[in-house]
């Protein structure tokens, strides 16, 4: 992406987690940022915008708050998402792709639907989207999770050319296991967030231009069928099936 200060922010999905993480390291680094989510209890917090990326009202409304408030806005960050595990041997599990596909694909692209006219009229800015390893290498206890983020990177990359010359950059983060959202909990390889938020802090310095902001735990994943490890690795990572039903 990106030069990293002066900047001004919004982080949707910054209530929690990585977004709220990313969100100190970019007030650290001398920029404005406003962070959105759904999350009552943040809600009073300075700077954070109620949004709902599964409600296309919510966001318009969102869109209007923070550009009202701040007309400057030259960054726009995708961070929402939703992690779901799903039995595709229970047709139930429908209920858990279509949370998952309109929070991380539709939501994604509706919020940067929202702003596209606006940094357009600007003439610059920068839309971070936010994939994951697993959009290169799956985890199949979590199929749609995998096709949405998929769907984000697919997508980002046509983003990316749509807005060539509109001096709108488009860059995608994409985080391997980070311990949040109770993935600390159940992986143990989950990476600390401050060591992830630390190497995209330089990442982002170092190479102020790259497409993909790719932290060293992430390469594995992203490069896995050029290196000829897929296979091993999906066989691999679907082990913890064995925890679901009558397997
Ligand atoms: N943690 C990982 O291992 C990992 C790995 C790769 C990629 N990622 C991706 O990184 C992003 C952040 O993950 P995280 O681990 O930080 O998760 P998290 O701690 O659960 O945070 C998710 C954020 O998304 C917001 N959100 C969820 N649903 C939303 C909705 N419908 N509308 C608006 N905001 C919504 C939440 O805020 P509210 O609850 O306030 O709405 C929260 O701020 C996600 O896109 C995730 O897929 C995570």
């Amino acid at each position: 992406m990106v030069k990293i200060t002066n900047r001004t922010v919004f982080i949707v999905g910054g209530t929690y987690g990585i977004g709220r993480g990313l969100a100190q390291r970019f007030v650290d680094a001398g920029n404005t940022v406003i962070v959105g989510g759904r999350s009552p209890k943040t809600q009073g917090e300075r700077g954070t915008v109620r949004i709902d990326v599964t409600d296309p009202d919510s966001i318009l409304r969102a869109r209007d708050q923070v550009l009202e408030a701040h007309p400057d806005l030259d960054v726009v960050v995708t961070m929402s998402g939703a992690m779901i595990t799903e039995d595709l041997r229970d047709p139930a599990h429908i209920a858990a792709t279509e949370v998952t596909i309109a929070t991380n694909l539709l939501g994604t692209i509706r919020v940067i639907d929202a702003f596209t006219p606006h940094l357009i009229a600007r003439g610059s800015g920068t839309i971070l989207t936010v994939s994951s390893g697993i959009a290169f290498l799956p985890f199949p206890l979590m199929p749609s999770y995998g096709a949405s983020k998929a769907g984000v990177h697919a997508y980002t990359e046509s983003l990316r050319a749509q807005l060539a010359g509109t001096g709108i950059e488009v860059a995608e983060l994409v985080p391997p296991a980070i311990a949040t959202a109770g993935q600390e909990k159940i992986n143990p390889a989950a990476l600390p967030l401050d060591t992830y938020l630390d190497e995209v802090m330089e990442l982002l310095a170092a190479e102020p231009t790259a497409h993909e902001i790719l932290v060293k735990g992430v390469l594995m994943h992203r490069w896995a069928e050029r290196d000829g490890t897929y296979a091993e690795l999906v066989e691999r990572r679907s082990q913890p099936l064995n925890t679901l039903p009558n397997r």
